[in-house]
């Protein structure tokens, strides 16, 4: 049997202690470094035999104890197995990220506070320190009091000052033109720009570094008037939907959203993924990542506006749980991974669509 050590690794000091992480599988190992050196002689494939006699001047039961303990730390890989496949499949979509892109992987499938937990056990959760403070504020002689604005009643500025994360909505379906209105205008292609060394690149309602529009979206639709409930990829350049594979249940949104009930009683689940590549041809440094994540954050925001437009009850969460997403949505979770998910309902309150955003209220008002 061949070995190989695990090119997804990075090694850390904690409280004096040198520690390896496998950031692909998470686990960590406290080491030394010898073992640091067994690790160095396996980034070529070998075996124990030729370790123990590369190895000569350590006990043979030392230095066998030590790759058992790698192996079992998944961070020596038996050459040829699946997790060596997965390993490098890492190493070669993500390359120039790496190792800061180990960030993604390390924060994959985290748990999370359960929302039926006791308010006790979630306190716990929090440090016993004081909250930071929540605005910032620079002393100055003599600040530049900012003129008073009224909110203008256009729409833009109502929709903007009307929106809020729903988490109560009604049993109604939307309608299959509020969600082909969300999906063309959050994600849709809008048109195309011709240039000199990219040729012809796609623009959207949100910016994208480059016009590389790393994301794409999946519709998982539990409650949409004239489609067929399932899980289907939105293809923004033709502006179509295809059925994958596999059900779409509320339970299973909700499982989705790290098990926050609310949010399997939504209509519709919007589940962004990123294609880490398109991004990342152009920005080899791993610094791109962030433009990857800014960018869901900007089609996030054009989502919940567009859907408090529509009348309609718009959420987002990044509570997920990324590996359940991946599997049902047919993706490997290295070259293309979830990053984001919203939502829509029909909000409790209003048992049909309301065509214009709610009239605003005091509370809606900046302060
Ligand atoms: C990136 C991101 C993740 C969020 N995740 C959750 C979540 O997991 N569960 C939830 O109930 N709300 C989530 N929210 C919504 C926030 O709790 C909400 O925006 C905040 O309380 C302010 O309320 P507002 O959106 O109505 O202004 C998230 C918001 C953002 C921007």
């Amino acid at each position: 049997m061949k070995l190989k050590s695990a090119s997804c690794q990075i090694a850390y000091w904690e409280s004096g202690k040198l520690r390896i992480a496998n950031y692909l599988t998470r686990r960590t190992f406290a080491t030394n470094p010898v073992t640091l050196d067994l690790i160095r002689f396996f980034s070529t494939p070998s075996t124990i035999q030729k370790a123990l006699a590369e190895f000569g001047s350590y006990s043979r039961e030392s230095v066998a104890a030590s790759i058992l303990k790698l192996i079992e730390a998944q961070l020596l890989l038996e050459h040829g197995s699946a997790e060596w496949e997965r390993d490098k499949q890492v190493e070669s979509s993500w390359g120039p990220w790496l190792p800061e892109g180990g960030f993604h992987f390390m924060t994959k499938d985290t748990p999370f506070v359960g929302v039926d937990w006791p308010i006790e056990e979630k306190m716990k959760a929090l440090p016993t320190t004081r909250a930071p403070p929540q605005f910032k504020r620079i002393a100055a002689a003599a600040p530049i009091r900012l003129p008073a604005h009224e909110v203008q009643a256009d729409t833009f500025f109502e929709t903007l000052h009307a929106r809020r994360t729903h988490r109560d909505f009604a049993k109604t379906a939307v309608s299959l033109e509020s969600v082909s209105n969300l999906l063309q205008t959050t994600w849709g292609v809008q048109g195309y720009v011709q240039t000199n060394v990219f040729g012809k690149l796609p623009y959207k309602t949100s910016p994208s570094g480059g016009a590389r529009h790393p994301i794409e979206v999946y519709l998982v639709a539990l409650r949409v008037k004239g489609l067929e409930r399932g899980i289907y990829h939105y293809q923004a350049r033709d502006n179509l939907l295809t059925k994958i594979p596999g059900k779409a249940s509320a339970r299973r949104a909700s499982a989705y959203c790290a098990d926050q009930p609310y949010f399997g009683e939504a209509a519709a689940l919007f589940v962004m993924t990123a294609v880490f590549a398109r991004t990342m041809w152009k920005y080899g440094r791993a610094r791109a990542y962030r433009v990857v994540l800014l960018e869901t954050g900007h089609l996030g925001q054009t989502f919940c506006l567009t859907a408090t437009r529509l009348g309609l009850a718009p959420f987002s969460t990044a509570a997920l749980k990324d590996s359940l997403i991946e599997k049902d949505l047919g993706i490997d979770g290295i070259s293309e991974s979830v990053v984001y998910v919203t939502g829509v309902g029909v909000p409790a309150n209003l048992a049909e669509n309301r065509t214009a955003p709610p009239p605003l209220r005091a509370g809606n008002r900046p302060a």
